[in-house]
């Protein structure tokens, strides 16, 4: 049966990097994985030329026919507001309702850890985000502003439904992979972000095998720096997911190398956003120098998902393999460009 997927570029990077995740997808089709792609050509080019982010219209049809989407990034100088972005991206994560985002952390080679005296092995994380609520609810106002007395307010919300189901696919994760889960909060200073603790208590007990702890997120900050080893799952906010989740790559080597699956987890079969972590990275668009690593490794999660999960190890083995032959980009410590970077893999792909 033909499993269909859309693409989305998107703004900066993000066309160049999903380019080099197509040729990948092209060599997977090749090998008689049947999967037909629709590329859609959002994005800040579109939204200027005549104000087009995402209709809705369109978002329910690729809702109806596709398995996943594979997106590039959204954001652009010229676009201060983000008004496309976020129409783009929080149309499919808000309007789809895909709750987790799941961002795995691996270190692919020792050399790319920076951390003093650590190596790949020290650095194991998946952080599960939840992705439809939290700060990200857009619920603010302004008044006065431009004056002395202007004043900026936006609130956060937390639903027992929204933390619960976060926390359940944590946990479950955590059970299945035999790991400790870590679930993080600031409710010494927010005291709203109590209801992550409560939940997580009540959880737990169902889970008795995994080993859970509650920790502020400026501590967890410090103790992923000095002890990444300690840490399997981290269960987190959809702010302090996405902030721990760019520490994280970084800790593994960098942003470049980042993938991540945005998923409804309840329901089997529910369409997937697969996107590497990074952004659109306007400070090295269009120049040829971007890193494929995040696309081409969320791509594999996008196979793992329509159930191909032997081509998504294919693509992590070879993704390894060309860190460790420094056969990458700068950012890697290599000395090729988006498209050699993306050559390179292909070659070493076809040899996994
Ligand atoms: P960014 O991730 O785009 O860039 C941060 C730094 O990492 C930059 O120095 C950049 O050059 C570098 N970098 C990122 N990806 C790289 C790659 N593949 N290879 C080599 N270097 C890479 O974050 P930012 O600068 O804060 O954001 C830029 C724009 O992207 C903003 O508009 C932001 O809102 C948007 N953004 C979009 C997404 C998304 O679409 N999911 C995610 C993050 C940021
Ligand atoms: C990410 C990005 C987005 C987020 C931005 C672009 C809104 O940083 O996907 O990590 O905060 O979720
Ligand atoms: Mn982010």
């Amino acid at each position: 049966m033909t499993q269909r997927i859309a693409v989305i570029g998107g703004d900066g990077i993000g066309p160049e990097v999903v380019g080099q995740a197509l040729r990948v997808l092209e060599v997977v089709r090749r090998r008689g994985v049947d999967i037909d792609v629709w590329e859609l050509p959002l994005g800040a080019e579109l939204y200027l030329r005549d104000g087009t982010t995402f209709p809705s219209e369109l978002r329910d049809e690729v809702r109806q026919t596709c398995g996943a989407v594979l997106l590039g990034a959204v954001g652009d100088p010229r676009v201060p507001s983000g008004e496309h972005a976020h129409d783009i991206l929080m149309g499919m994560r808000q309007g789809w309702d895909l709750y987790a985002n799941v961002r795995p952390v691996r270190a692919l080679t020792d050399a790319l850890v920076p951390l003093r005296g650590k190596s790949k092995n020290d650095v194991k994380i998946v952080i599960f985000r939840e992705n439809t609520e939290g700060q990200y609810v857009g619920s603010g106002r302004e008044r006065g502003r431009g004056t002395p007395d202007e004043i900026a307010m936006s609130r956060e919300v937390h639903t027992r439904r929204g933390v619960e189901r976060l926390l359940r696919a944590a946990l479950q994760y955590a059970h299945q992979n035999n790991q400790p889960l870590v679930m993080t909060d600031k409710s010494n200073a927010i005291p709203a972000q109590g209801i992550w603790r409560r939940v997580l208590a009540e959880l737990a007990r169902d889970f008795p095998d995994v080993p859970t702890e509650a920790l502020y997120v400026d501590a967890l900050a410090a103790r992923l720096v000095q002890a990444p080893e300690r840490h399997g799952v981290i269960a987190a906010n959809n702010l302090f997911g996405d902030i721990l989740a760019d520490l994280c790559a970084a800790l593994a080597g960098g942003l470049g190398l980042a993938p991540s699956a945005n998923l409804h987890p309840a329901v089997a079969g529910h369409i997937g956003l697969f996107e590497p972590v990074h952004g659109s990275a306007p400070d090295i668009a269009g120049r040829g120098v971007a890193n494929p690593l995040g696309a081409i490794r969320s791509l594999g999660m996008l196979l793992q998902h329509l159930g191909h999960p032997a081509e998504a190890e294919r693509i992590e083995r070879a993704a390894a393999e060309v860190l460790r032959l420094g056969r990458c980009t700068a950012d890697m410590g290599g000395a090729l460009g988006t498209a050699d970077a993306g050559s390179a893999f292909l070659e070493v792909f076809a040899q996994q």
